[in-house]
């Protein structure tokens, strides 16, 4: 059992669900672990913590640090666990939690904590579906913590929706299987990227008709730069070559702005010497205007025809060099993504190819990613972004240890 020996922190808050942190504190003992149990003010108008201290045979941690004796409860607690679970987790904590404030124990810990965090929020749908919560939760995904469920189906308060409390024995399954897969989030990534140079592209490339007009496709970016972040986080010295986007430049990234998918080209080209890790996000356009207009072209009532040449491939240009480093490629399909994904890797000769739906992938803060390599195929999952990537990069260190991969971190002159 994969939660044998595991200290858990267990943070209840106020909702309707909390009455279900019983059992779930239960089950959890039952698996062999550990288990502490705190709660905000609000959480012990819901259920006494007497119920809590009874199941665990601890003191639950309140905001009463010098009556039960957590004399520095707001760190300790989160320090001295393998993992913490809010369950349930109120809108109002999300909230606080997304904001980094520490105005109770609770969140205290849990902005003090060395540990992953994962929150199992309860509330009406409408709450739920509330963009001001919708944006909470991505922010917290996007620094690492992860959320199980909210489920579907008929609430507390009669409604019908998304906004239920994952079952308690669901709680006790996903945490153990998030705690066997865990990636660390940012602040303790182990530096498995320690020392690599690694340029990254991302975004679309956008290629001018005439002073105004231009042919671009939906990339927002995200990917490429959630990929160069994670690089960074796992102490890969990353270069971000980037088509226009309106996105911030991740910490410790060195970024390129370029617009054309030839200026991206020339911009790698004039950078991948002493790179060990080339990936390659961007959707780069496949063709640009045979003539681009200096004047505006005027419109007429006769059809346009627009001239197209085919764009160089830059991943393929990159991967055909006498030394190519490491070559990581992307491919959003639109249908049949791993059997094309696979054809593209083999037909590129890079060692490892991302593979995801374009309809997914495309301008959205979420995607679905399967890795493609010698090996077969590795399914991330759905997820945010970020977190995708950082799934990615532990597995490309995986690779770049591999015995006769050659791209150990080193030393460079140039
Ligand atoms: C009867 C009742 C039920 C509530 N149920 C929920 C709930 O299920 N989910 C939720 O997010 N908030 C719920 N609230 C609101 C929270 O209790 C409130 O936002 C509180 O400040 C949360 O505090 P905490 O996050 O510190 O525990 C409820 C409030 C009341 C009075």
């Amino acid at each position: 059992m994969s939660l044998q020996g595991k200290r858990i922190v267990v943070g209840v808050t106020g909702g309707i669900a909390a009455y279900k942190a019983a059992e779930l504190v239960r089950l959890l003992g039952a698996a062999g672990a550990a288990v502490q149990v705190a709660m905000t003010p609000a959480a012990t108008g819901f259920v006494g913590p007497l119920t809590f201290q009874a199941l665990t045979g601890r003191p639950v941690a309140l905001d009463e640090p010098v009556a039960n004796g957590h004399g520095m409860a707001h760190i300790d607690l989160g320090r001295q666990c393998d993992a913490m679970l809010i369950a349930p987790a109120s809108a109002d904590f999300l909230a606080r939690l997304a904001q980094g404030l520490a105005g109770d124990v609770l969140s205290a810990a849990c902005l003090a904590r060395d540990c992953p965090l994962f929150v199992a929020p309860a509330m009406n749908r409408q709450m739920w579906r509330n963009p001001a919560t919708q944006r909470n939760v991505r922010v917290l995904e996007q620094d690492g913590v992860r959320c199980f469920g909210p489920q579907n189906g008929i609430q507390a308060c009669g409604e019908d929706g998304p906004g239920r409390m994952m079952e308690p024995v669901q709680l006790v399954q996903a945490l153990e299987a998030a705690l066997a897969t865990h990636v660390p989030e940012a602040g303790s990534t182990p530096q498995v990227l320690a020392g690599v140079r690694v340029l990254v592209t991302a975004g679309p490339t956008l290629e001018r008709l005439d002073p105004v007009r231009a042919l671009t496709n939906l990339s927002s970016g995200r990917m490429g730069y959630a990929v160069a972040q994670a690089a960074a986080e796992a102490g890969a010295q990353v270069v971000l070559v980037s088509g226009p986007t309106c996105l911030a430049t991740p910490a410790g990234v060195e970024r390129v702005d370029v617009e054309s998918a030839a200026q991206m080209l020339s911009a790698v080209e004039a950078r991948v010497a002493g790179m060990q890790v080339f990936i390659a996000v961007a959707a780069v356009s496949d063709y640009r205007p045979a003539r681009t207009q200096t004047e505006k072209i005027k419109k007429s009532a006769a059809p346009l025809r627009l001239e197209l040449l085919p764009n160089e491939d830059i991943l393929g240009r990159i991967a055909a060099r006498e030394q190519p480093p490491f070559c990581v490629g992307f491919a959003a399909e639109t249908e049949h993504a791993l059997e094309y994904g696979e054809a593209k890797r083999c037909a590129k000769r890079v060692p490892l190819m991302a593979v995801n739906l374009a309809q997914v992938a495309l301008g959205s803060e979420d995607n679905e990613l399967t890795l493609l390599d010698e090996r077969g195929a590795h399914a991330l999952g759905r997820a945010d972004k970020l977190v995708l990537a950082r799934r990615l990069v532990a597995h490309l260190a995986g690779m770049l240890n591999r015995p006769g991969q050659g791209a150990q971190p080193h030393e460079t002159s140039d």
